[in-house]
């Protein structure tokens, strides 16, 4: 089987590492296609070399820009590639807009797509992240949800076919990885942080930093905390902290740093107190190493985690973000809602399936 996985943001880096490996481990060829849309070595090549990804077959370069400019860019090029190798099979992940674009150019040439992470919704067509995963799953043949809320979601799109329930692959790596992490980084001795002594923090949707008001809302919540913060910004964040100057914090407790890599960014959230978030995965990630999450979203995708008690949303509110971080979290551990670890495996088991054995 000829495999064309398509990657371009930190996220799906992540999410193709163990996927990859099972591709290997069953013998079947993977042409991976960075499309270029995360381009500086700390957003990109250090998750390669991290999860043992073999280097990109091709780099699309595409780099940043406007939203439509950039999906059409990478559906140009990528007809070209698809053009070029006839792969038995497209597989994109997620929701960003190399997904979309690898998506639609799969769908015109007609080749057979495969979709990790179908039938996620966040209900905000605010976010391009839920066109893209809308339009992801309306093109694709083989939809691999992880949850049964993702199959039930599909279900009311009146998608039936092709949908599999398989979990999640991010928990294959954060299993792969988080004692190795632990060993290998470095990071909080360095920043001289104490274990279940900090909270860790991101943020970097559109919403929270391309309005300055709402920007500097967070930043206030972040230093009115009683505990240290570690705040690796997102190259957008930096430029939007810079843009708006809403970067200078009235309390020294928080440490802003440059995006970390993925063995850091799991060894601080695994001895981290709390994490406070806008991110997807990391809201799944804190869940499953047992680490509350404050997510700073009206919405989330990942509504197990909040039924489970160990995510809370607060938004807009400076008081409310406060209030969720200090009421009491769960004491047992989270529960099992994402299903069991392997789904990388079972991924490439429904591909070969549908490819007839290829
Ligand atoms: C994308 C995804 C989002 C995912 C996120 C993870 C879409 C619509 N969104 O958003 O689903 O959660 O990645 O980070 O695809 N930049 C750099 N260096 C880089 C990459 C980006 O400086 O290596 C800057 C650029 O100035 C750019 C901005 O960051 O304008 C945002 O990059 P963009 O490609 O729009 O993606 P993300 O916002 O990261």
């Amino acid at each position: 089987m000829k495999v064309a996985a398509i990657v371009g943001a930190r996220p799906q880096f992540v999410k193709a590492g163990p996927v990859s490996q099972a591709f290997a481990a069953a013998g079947h060829r993977e042409i991976l296609i960075h499309t270029g849309q995360h381009y500086d070595a700390n957003m990109s090549q250090v998750f390669f070399s991290e999860l043992g990804l073999p280097e990109p077959a091709v780099n699309l370069e595409v780099g940043s820009g406007p939203q439509g400019w950039q999906t059409g860019l990478m559906l140009m090029r990528l007809e070209e590639v698809f053009q070029a190798e006839q792969p038995d099979w497209v597989l994109v992940y997620g929701d960003t807009n190399s997904t979309l674009a690898g998506s639609l150019a799969a769908c015109k040439l007609r080749l057979p797509l495969a979709h990790v992470e179908a039938g996620l919704r966040s209900f905000n067509r605010a976010m391009p992240e839920e066109h893209n995963r809308v339009l992801a799953d309306h093109c694709a043949d083989l939809l691999l949800c992880p949850t049964p809320t993702a199959v039930a979601n599909l279900e009311h799109e009146g998608v039936v076919q092709g949908v599999h329930l398989v979990g999640d692959p991010m928990y294959d790596a954060v299993l792969q990885f988080a004692a190795l992490a632990r060993q290998r980084s470095t990071l909080a001795g360095e920043l001289q942080l104490t274990s279940g002594g900090y909270a860790f923090a991101t943020i970097h949707r559109p919403y929270n930093t391309d309005d300055p008001v709402q920007l500097q809302r967070l930043l206030k919540a972040l230093s009115a905390l009683d505990l240290p913060v570690v705040f690796p910004v997102h190259p957008r964040t930096r430029g939007a902290l810079e843009r708006w100057n809403v970067g200078t914090l009235e309390r020294s407790n928080v440490r802003l740093l440059e995006p970390l890599g993925y063995l850091d960014t799991l060894a601080l959230l695994q001895d981290a107190a709390i994490l406070l978030t806008d991110s997807g995965g990391m809201q799944k990630e804190a869940f499953w190493l047992g680490v509350p999450c404050v997510t700073l979203r009206p919405e989330t995708e990942w509504v197990e985690t909040v039924a489970a008690g160990w995510n809370r949303l607060a938004w807009t509110d400076e008081a409310a973000i406060l209030a969720a971080v200090r009421k009491p979290w769960p004491t047992e551990p989270p529960p099992q809602v994402f299903g069991q670890p392997g789904a990388s495996t079972r991924i490439v088991k429904l591909m070969e399936e549908a490819a007839g054995g290829r």
